[in-house]
């Protein structure tokens, strides 16, 4: 059992006089659950820990012992924050760049992901408005874009994919085949995006549109759902080929079997959550926990109006969002 006590303690251990392996640090991560012991990640490039207890270090495992200990007290960060820095310190492990960016005009959400070794990187969901943004954020960065990947002919907002391969050479664009639109690459179910040490899984879930994509991380720690999932919601199944049916055969047979703590990414979201896991969901979401027939009746009376700029986005999606390339 960790020690407690009224004093707090900063530990800060450093990796370069004593590494840790990455079993001990993933015990710190899983301590950091809740655990009235936590850590702070000071410096990802560093690994240098930083562990808050509520008392003395006596009964800290012998690896834990402290090259330094200081009594300045510390806020207490909030388990969110915990969770997030946890999850900072499992992606640099994994040596992947990972970002996630917002376009506030249709709340679209651009992600980034680089191998931090080869410095290949691909975005998914790129925005028009945004592309001046993430070719910076790439160039910034020392990456090699290889692609511009879309989960789906989006209605709501025009990719940035077409401009983007004129902004950064050798980036080309992606997506599904069974989307009708054309790009560099067609994928389909099961084909591979890849990047450095990495790949995207390429998983077909159709139903908000016919061409729906989920990208899945290689070890399937990180799913990028699109429209399919949203964070306690899912796409409109009222336009573009929408079939609720379809959709939730595909947001059960295709997310949901992922593991549960596999984070959950999509293309948007309205109330301002980042991220959400598939233990989330199968449990949460209000739409999909239900059967399919309450699903599809739920899905028929959402009486949502008609996206403002689908007569405009769509065209330009389907030929990557530059008419006349
Ligand atoms: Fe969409």
């Amino acid at each position: 059992m960790w020690p407690t006590d009224p004093t707090a303690l900063e530990l800060n251990i450093n990796q370069k006089e004593r590494p840790l392996s990455w079993k001990q640090q993933t015990f710190l991560a899983d301590s950091a659950m809740g655990a009235p012991v936590y850590r702070r990640v000071k410096s990802l490039l560093a690994c240098n820990l930083a562990f808050r207890t509520a008392g003395n270090h006596n009964g800290i495992k012998p690896w834990l012992k402290p090259a330094f200990i200081s009594k300045q007290r510390l806020p207490l960060p909030s388990q969110s924050t915990v969770l997030a820095r946890s999850y900072c310190q499992h992606t640099a492990q994994k040596g992947l760049v990972f970002r996630q960016m917002f376009e506030p005009i249709s709340s679209t959400y651009t992600y980034l992901l680089a191998d931090c070794e080869t410095r290949e990187a691909v975005l998914i969901d790129p925005v028009l408005e945004e592309v001046e943004r993430d070719a910076k954020l790439v160039k910034e960065l020392g990456l090699r874009l290889l692609y511009a990947a879309n989960t789906h002919c989006h209605a709501d907002h025009i990719t940035g994919t077409g401009l983007l391969k004129k902004v950064v050479p050798g980036c080309r664009s992606i997506i599904s085949k069974d989307s009708g639109a054309k790009a560099d690459i067609t994928i389909q179910e099961g084909d591979r995006i890849e990047f450095g040490r990495f790949h995207l899984e390429a998983r077909a879930t159709p139903g908000h549109t016919d061409g729906c994509m989920t990208f899945v991380l290689n070890d399937h720690s990180l799913a990028f759902t699109g429209d399919a999932l949203l964070i306690r919601g899912c796409g409109r199944t009222d336009f573009q080929q929408g079939s609720a049916t379809r959709l939730y055969k595909s947001v059960h047979e295709k997310i949901f079997t992922l593991p549960e703590w596999c984070i959950v990414y999509p293309a948007h979201d309205y109330k301002g959550m980042t991220m959400s896991t598939v233990d989330e969901e199968r449990r949460l979401n209000p739409r999909l926990t239900k059967s399919m027939e309450e699903f599809v009746i739920i899905m028929s009376n959402l009486n949502l109006p008609k996206p403002t700029h689908i007569d405009t986005a769509v065209p330009a999606n389907l030929v990557c969002g530059i008419q006349g390339d």
